[in-house]
């Protein structure tokens, strides 16, 4: 058995940097499956193609040569790794992973990335179906609230305008939809460790979980 370990919880977080550290801690590879559903939102605007059109977008989504590569995401060799980021992409992405039959598409390339020596997986179902399995999962949350402020304050670095209210209130919509859906709604797997982060630092998130790590996992740790 690979070992897998899964870092479910809605956006803003710190999810991704979580995912980050650990592997590259671990010497694991990684796998941030939002980037997926983002990519395939972003072909259907580009074709058109109506985000509630489920057949269309499964065959999308069967074809899509998603790469990571030097920590980015390309697409039939294109550099989408910004282009995806945007909050436009990301409600767009829920409403894409909404339909059952594109998220039965992604499964089978999502979890090839179970390979030697780990995995590190990021998303809102990785240890409730992807990797129902893996010995080690995560739930990380915080207040809507807090983590529309920390996407202003990254908005704000990278020099771009932004509406904290509004931020508020896709984050919102967008939990919403991934918390009701009926199919792999965003929950906590029932063996998972719930970690708060409103009031934490992510050195402070990264120690939690590295404990987690020594006591389920201790021989990831020693290599
Ligand atoms: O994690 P990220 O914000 O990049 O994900 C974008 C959207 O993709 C989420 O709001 C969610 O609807 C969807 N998603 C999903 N299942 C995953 C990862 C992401 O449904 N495993």
């Amino acid at each position: 058995m690979i070992p897998v370990i899964t870092i479910d919880g809605p956006s803003g977080t710190g999810k991704g940097t979580l995912m980050q550290l650990l592997a590259q801690r671990l010497g694991w590879h990684a796998l941030d499956s939002g980037a997926l559903y983002r990519a395939l939102a972003w072909v259907a605007l580009q074709q058109g193609v109506g985000l509630d059109d489920a057949l269309v977008l499964t065959g999308l989504a069967k074809n899509l040569a998603v790469e990571f590569r030097q920590g980015g995401v390309w697409l039939n060799g294109e550099d989408l790794s910004e282009a995806i980021r945007t909050e436009e992409i990301g409600l767009a992405a829920s409403r894409v992973a909404a339909h059952p039959q594109v998220r039965a598409a992604l499964l089978d390339w999502q979890r090839a990335w179970a390979r030697p020596p780990g995995l590190v997986a990021d998303g809102r179902d990785m240890g409730t179906v992807v990797f129902p399995e893996a010995p080690l999962k995560i739930f990380l949350d915080a207040a809507p609230e807090v983590r529309a402020e920390r996407r202003y304050k990254q908005l704000n670095e990278k020099g771009l305008s932004a509406s904290l209210h509004q931020l508020i209130v896709d984050i919102r919509a967008r939990d919403a939809r991934d918390r009701s859906r009926l199919t792999a709604p965003l929950r906590p797997a029932q063996d998972a460790i719930v970690i708060d982060s409103s009031r934490m630092s992510i050195p402070e998130v990264f120690e939690r979980v590295l404990a987690e790590v020594r006591r389920v996992l201790p021989d990831a740790l020693s290599q």
